[in-house]
């Protein structure tokens, strides 16, 4: 069979596409981005370039708009070891712009935050910040800087060698050697997490019912059994996040919400 031109240009469409995205490290579907999480990354890069005055408003309106979410995650950001509520203190910011503006797309089901976390809810508790994509920005921003619960909660610690075995084999090439994550690459910090949400989490993009789990991370995680996911799970529970991103005590009360 002879090609006609026409045909050749589009297979040379399909080989170009093809190996663009074979460049690209998002697997198809999964953070395609778009609408608000785009929005707010815009003013995500605006605050590199701002001056130190302009940083301490946008850190104004990220502590308006996280007293909405202190309800829950604790006017500290640490959730609670019974995993009910995670710990978002040190989470990388564009992590916590994926996740949220997931949550407000219905992208990442959330039945309990999301009525919270809707624009008008953050408008009417912080209405000189809106509640639109750059209240997701600064609130990031916040959370990031908020110190970390220096004593998360932890498995039982029955299987770590086995956890720290299946967590080199399975784990570092995305979470990193300890749990740290990538920013850049939305991966989420686990370091420093309450077990039993991490547990939670885990089984649900396992058992596929997290919606916006990375596809890549779903593949190499599908043969755990339930001993294997406690396992490494309680390992991560127990990797500490470096000193200086800690909380000097459990103690500690953020002096943001006097
Ligand atoms: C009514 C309680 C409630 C409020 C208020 C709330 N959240 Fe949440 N949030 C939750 C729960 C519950 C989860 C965990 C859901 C799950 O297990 O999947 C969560 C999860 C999250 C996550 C995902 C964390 C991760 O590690 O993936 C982010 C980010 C988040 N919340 C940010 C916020 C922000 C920002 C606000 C304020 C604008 C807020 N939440 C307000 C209950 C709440
Ligand atoms: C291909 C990269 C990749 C691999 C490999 C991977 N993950 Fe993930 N993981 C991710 C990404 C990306 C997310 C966030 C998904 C999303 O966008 O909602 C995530 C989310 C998680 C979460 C939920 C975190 C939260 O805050 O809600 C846990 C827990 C987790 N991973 C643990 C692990 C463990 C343990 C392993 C190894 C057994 C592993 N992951 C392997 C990429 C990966």
């Amino acid at each position: 069979m002879k090609f006609s031109k026409a045909s050749m240009t589009a297979l040379g469409v399909i080989a170009l596409s093809i190996g663009l995205a074979a460049f690209t490290d998002k697997p198809a579907g999964w953070n395609q981005g778009g609408g608000e999480q785009d929005e707010a990354l815009v003013f995500t890069k605006q605050f590199k370039s701002m001056s130190k005055a302009e940083l301490e408003k946008v850190r104004a309106d990220g502590v308006a708009v996280f007293e909405v979410c202190s309800a829950c995650h604790l006017p500290e950001g640490w959730g609670t070891k019974d995993g009910t509520f995670p710990q978002l203190a040190g989470q990388h910011e564009d992590v916590i712009i994926k996740q949220l503006s997931d949550i407000r797309a219905l992208n990442r089901d959330n039945p309990t935050m999301y009525p919270f976390a809707l624009p008008k809810e953050i408008e009417n508790a912080a209405p000189e910040v809106g509640g639109g994509p750059y209240a997701i920005a600064a609130v990031a921003r916040y959370i990031q800087s908020i110190p970390m619960n220096p004593e998360p909660g932890v498995g039982p610690g029955d299987n770590l060698e086995l956890g720290a075995k299946l967590y080199k084999e399975n784990c570092v090439r995305c979470h990193g050697d300890n749990g740290q994550g990538d920013n850049a690459k939305y991966y989420p910090r686990i370091q420093g997490q309450h077990y039993k949400y991490l547990l939670r989490q885990f089984e649900w993009i396992r058992d596929k019912k997290r919606r916006n789990a990375n596809p890549d991370m779903v593949k190499q995680i599908a043969g755990f059994s339930d001993t294997d996911m406690k396992a490494v799970v309680d390992y991560v529970s127990r990797l500490k996040p470096p000193a200086e991103d800690l909380a000097p005590s459990a103690d500690w009360y953020n002096p943001d919400f006097d």
